[in-house]
């Protein structure tokens, strides 16, 4: 299928940034962009790497309580995962919800494309996935264009365990609508 000009142009713009003063010299800036944690395959991007013995005869939820994962995630463009990758999530996340639904994320987001190419900041919170939209995590800093950056991220479930043609690999996909306030 033949993706219209138009289309491709309004999703490069939607990764521009808004720039706009506030007070002094802050700049707020609108990032938007969809993570792929897929954790089946023979290259999953996140890895089960501890969990407490009787996690699982135990487990509630979607997750046992106490599992730890580590992740390395593509960020794209679009919500496929054939659309465009603009950068990468690295970090780790935690099941501290004794109901199996709610991780404590710590994600380094690093673009690799655009006008923010080389810079990354950093989302630090809890983060109650049951809820399919209207997350939030705050950014805690940054590295780079986004250094001493602040701001927060509002997070919505496009699909959890997704597996089809455009998602061939056992997945989550997540959009991250990200603002952040620069100095
Ligand atoms: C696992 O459960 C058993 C039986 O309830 C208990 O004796 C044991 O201490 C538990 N182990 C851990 C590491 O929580
Ligand atoms: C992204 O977040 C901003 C700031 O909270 C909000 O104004 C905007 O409507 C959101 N965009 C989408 C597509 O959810």
């Amino acid at each position: 299928m033949r993706i219209p000009f138009l289309l491709l142009t309004i999703l490069y713009l939607s990764l521009q940034c808004n720039a706009s003063p506030v007070g002094g010299s802050e700049k707020v800036t609108n990032l938007r962009f969809y993570l792929h944690n897929t954790h089946s395959g023979n290259d999953p991007s996140s890895v089960l790497v501890a969990q407490n013995t009787n996690a699982t005869a135990h487990a509630r939820g979607l997750v046992p309580f106490s599992s730890v994962y580590v992740f390395d995630d593509v960020l794209t463009e679009g919500p496929s995962s054939t659309s465009k990758v603009v950068g990468n999530a690295q970090g780790m996340y935690v099941e501290t919800g004794k109901d199996g639904y709610t991780i404590l994320e710590t994600t380094d987001c690093e673009m690799t494309d655009g006008p923010f190419k080389g810079s990354s900041f950093v989302l630090f919170s809890r983060n109650q996935f049951s809820n399919p939209s209207s997350r939030e995590l705050p950014v805690i800093g940054g590295r780079g264009a986004f250094r001493m950056a602040q701001g927060y991220g509002l997070l919505r479930t496009v699909c959890i365990d997704c597996l089809d043609s455009v998602n061939p690999s056992k997945g989550d996909i997540i959009e991250y609508n990200v603002t952040l306030y620069l100095r």
